[in-house]
């Protein structure tokens, strides 16, 4: 069959896309066409603290076993998002978090999500969002309690745990802001590598770089495809694979004209994967979602109006769908 899981595959590249164990257990068109496009699942938000560990000193995995099961009955790849980020606690979290308790927390949360989950797991976001480019600090780590109360060495004990806990999974350091090259951009990319060479060098277990891929529709013009081309390189050099983790087009600022608004998501796609692509170590591409009707952009912005996704909201292609499709043949 003809879908993006399928043209991507011919390519070498596993394409799929997250979802929400709300819709896919209650929305069963959703949930059929999903494993027809997709050959790899990510659960969007039921891997993560303000999920499984809702209440306090206890795991909570129904959501995410649900999805567990949903990945392997349709011959899905499991992607895990994400261990380790600065934000989005429970509030129990929050309020118990400090210096004498966070390496416990850290290591005990890691080892039982892991464990759970290995040899099932294709990947996982160890580590979210750590890097802050303004961040005053030399290392340009975010500040995250994290951060305040391990020390930069959180990173390197996060992989080292999740490696331990599940050896075969690809362990994923996971980034926004890297697709663009406004001045901000520039530093973000080379915040980024900094932290990678350190981990590399320190022989932390870190395998990939998940390249977030939030694209701004209006703001394509700030891609500089020959820098982005020099810093998927460097991080290939440093033996790190490159996933493409959350991909999708925010259009609220682009025309209302559907048409033109439509036209213009695609050719973002196109101009965003055809550079990607062409880097041998891009392995993954995740959308941020596969259908219009479930999009985190839905929240903000155009609201019910957002057209970011391959799918619109009654599931036909829309022409993202064939952008994708012909950026993966074209590769
Ligand atoms: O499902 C509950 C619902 O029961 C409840 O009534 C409602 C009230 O707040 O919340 C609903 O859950 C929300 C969930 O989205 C589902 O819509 C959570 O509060 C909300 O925090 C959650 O937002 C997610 C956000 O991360 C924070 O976790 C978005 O869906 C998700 O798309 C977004 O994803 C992030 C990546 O993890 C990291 N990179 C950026 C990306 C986009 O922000």
């Amino acid at each position: 069959t003809c879908s993006l899981g399928s043209y991507a595959k011919e390519q070498g590249i596993l394409y799929g896309a997250a979802a929400k164990h709300n819709t896919l257990s209650s929305d069963s068109e959703f949930a059929t066409i999903f494993s027809q496009e997709c050959r790899v699942l990510v659960p969007e938000n039921d891997l993560k603290w303000e999920v499984v560990r809702r209440e306090p000193g206890q795991f909570n995995f129904s959501k995410a076993d649900w999805m567990a099961e949903f990945a392997q009955s349709n011959n899905l790849q499991l992607r895990g998002h994400t261990l380790l980020w600065h934000h989005y606690f429970p509030q129990w979290v929050e309020q118990t978090l400090g210096a004498d308790n966070a390496e416990d927390m850290l290591i005990e949360h890691v080892q039982t999500v892991v464990k759970r989950y290995a040899g099932r797991m294709h990947s996982w976001d160890v580590v979210n969002e750590a890097v802050d480019h303004e961040s005053s600090r030399q290392d340009r780590l975010r500040t995250s309690p994290w951060l305040s109360f391990i020390g930069p060495e959180y990173i390197d004990l996060a992989f080292w745990t999740a490696h331990e806990a599940d050896p075969e999974a690809i362990l994923v350091y996971n980034d926004n802001g890297l697709w663009w090259d406004a001045p901000e951009g520039e530093a973000k990319k080379a915040a980024v590598l900094q932290l990678l060479e350190t981990l590399r060098s320190q022989g932390t277990p870190v395998h990939a770089l998940g390249i977030q891929g939030h694209l701004l529709g209006h703001e394509m013009h700030q891609m500089n495809p020959e820098k982005l081309r020099k810093f998927l390189s460097d991080v290939s050099s440093l033996g790190l694979e490159i996933m493409i983790t959350e991909l999708d087009v925010n259009d609220h600022n682009l025309p209302d004209d559907v048409g033109l608004r439509d036209r213009l998501v695609a050719e973002a796609y196109y101009n965003f994967l055809s550079v990607v692509l062409d880097e041998p170590a891009v392995t993954t591409v995740v959308t941020w979602g596969l259908s219009d009707r479930d999009t985190w952009y839905s929240g903000w912005g155009r609201k019910e109006n957002a057209r970011p996704l391959p799918l619109d909201r009654d599931l036909n292609r829309k022409l993202a769908w064939r952008a994708i499709v012909e950026s993966f043949i074209s590769t």
